[in-house]
């Protein structure tokens, strides 16, 4: 290793790293995404096949960056080109979806944070009307400059999210040991809670009801758009995570167990939130409002709800900060590593270009809107600014991200080196290797490739 990848820093054990890796993909997805997006699809059919997709694409796609990743011990862009030079654009449009995730998932970072503090102290206001209060509040619905929900609390966040990253991989992994095992604990006390609610049966029926008749095409696109997401895949994170490991660890394994994590969680928070939804008869509203206005309905009716709510929102915000580092650390590594930056520089100059769309973001969903500012159809209907965001981020660049790293490595770099990687030259047995290379070179690209094509169709 040179002397430049040894001041890197590495993660200090295995679990630093594995908890750090499903740090990064248990987050918002899991528990704002998922369950909305399990009920909308079609319940138990839609579980099946995104656990198909988990299974087969999912786990492909991360051994194939966490190969890539700790062969250079190098960021995303630094990672492709070390292998083959003409290849490094797509590590470069890793970092921009990173980039432009980021812009969104602070601004809901910091509507958890509001939450938190709204539960404490003033629960009564969210609960006189959960739906207006969550478009008034954190949208500017009426007309008010949503001031806490788009600027205040976003700020805090992204601001703690630049400071852990400023400790480096050590800040990193200290969090995770921390947060993860927190919410590990809260999740699950969460779902017995909500599976014994009276009534809870019904939602728990219709999560488990399997009924294909209900897959369409945007699904099956939804599914697989979620399962990137949720697992951080497409955009380089998990290559900038694995380029922290040693060489001695087992690539296979960890891959096993952070997608299994992964999606244990997001099980979890389906069989948490839709249970309650059933039982308190709320109907669920798509989009972000799920997270919020709809769940607060669902906490204003069983007994203990303040309580509850604040556990949620806190739960959501530590899934929410153990992701977003992850993404900006993606970012920065690049900054550093390929563009020569400080790290302090670097985290301060994308900050401040994160926080300012990011709180557009949330300006667009409403206020925007209504101001004037920005020209939609009618009024609120349209959030087209943050919608645009989440499409091209979910739809098309994180399944393009993830298409080009299994076209690199399934054909430019060459499964058989991805898989010396993957058991450190013969140190791990990797007995469905034939398997992983068969899905990176055919499957994947087809797949992905044919399921991004619809995207666009559709
Ligand atoms: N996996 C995170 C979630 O489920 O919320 C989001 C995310 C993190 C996406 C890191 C992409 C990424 F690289």
């Amino acid at each position: 290793m040179s002397t430049s990848a040894e001041n890197r820093g590495q993660f200090g054990s295995k679990l630093g790293f594995i908890l750090s890796a499903a740090g990064s993909a248990v987050g918002l997805g899991n528990i704002w995404k998922f369950p909305g997006k399990a009920y909308f699809c079609g319940g138990g059919a839609f579980l099946i096949i995104y656990l198909i997709i988990v299974a087969l694409v999912g786990t492909t796609v991360m051994m194939a960056e966490f190969t890539v990743g700790r062969k250079t011990h190098k960021n995303a862009v630094g990672a492709m080109r070390e292998l083959n030079a003409k290849w490094s654009w797509v590590g470069g449009l890793g970092v921009l979806t990173g980039f432009i995730i980021l812009c969104y998932y602070c601004q809901v970072g910091g509507w958890a944070m509001k939450y938190i503090v709204a539960y404490i102290v003033d629960v009564k206001t969210i609960w006189a009307d959960p739906t207006a209060y969550f478009l008034n509040n954190l949208l500017g619905a009426d007309g008010t400059f949503p001031l806490q929900g788009a600027v205040i609390f976003p700020f805090i966040f992204l601001f703690l999210t630049a400071y852990i990253i400023s400790h480096g991989t050590a800040g990193i992994e200290k969090m995770s040991k921390l947060l993860m095992p927190l919410l590990f604990i809260m999740l699950i006390a969460l779902m017995i809670r909500s599976c014994t609610l009276p009534g809870a049966d019904d939602g728990l029926k219709y999560m488990l009801n399997v009924d294909f008749s209900t897959i369409n095409g945007v699904a099956i696109l939804t599914a697989l758009g979620q399962a990137f997401f949720s697992l951080s895949l497409g955009m380089g994170v998990m290559m900038t995570y694995a380029s922290y490991l040693s060489n001695e660890d087992n690539l296979i394994s960890n891959t096993a167990i952070v997608c299994t994590l992964d999606t244990l969680v997001a099980l979890f928070a389906g069989f948490m939130i839709i249970p309650a939804v059933f039982a308190t008869g709320i109907a669920p509203g798509m989009g972000g409002g799920f997270g919020f206005a709809t769940l607060a309905g669902v906490f204003m009716a069983i007994p203990g709800g303040q309580l509850i709510g604040t556990v949620f929102y806190f739960l959501l915000f530590f899934a929410a900060i153990t992701s977003s580092t992850s993404i900006l650390e993606g970012t920065i590594a690049f900054l550093v590593e390929e563009k020569g930056f400080e790290r302090k520089k670097a985290l301060l100059g994308a900050s401040i270009v994160i926080f300012i769309i990011g709180v557009m973001y949330t300006l667009s969903q409403a206020y925007m809107n209504l101001k004037g500012i920005w020209i939609s159809g009618d009024g609120i209907s349209y959030p087209i600014f943050g919608d645009f965001l989440e499409y091209l981020t979910d739809r098309l660049l994180l399944p393009l991200g993830a298409f080009f790293t299994t076209v690199f490595v399934g054909w430019i770099w060459g499964t058989d080196n991805s898989v010396e990687e993957a058991t450190s030259y013969g140190k791990f047995k990797f007995t469905l290797a034939p398997v992983y290379k068969f899905i990176v070179k055919i499957l994947d690209p087809i797949a992905i490739g044919a399921i991004i094509i619809a995207g666009l169709v559709f």
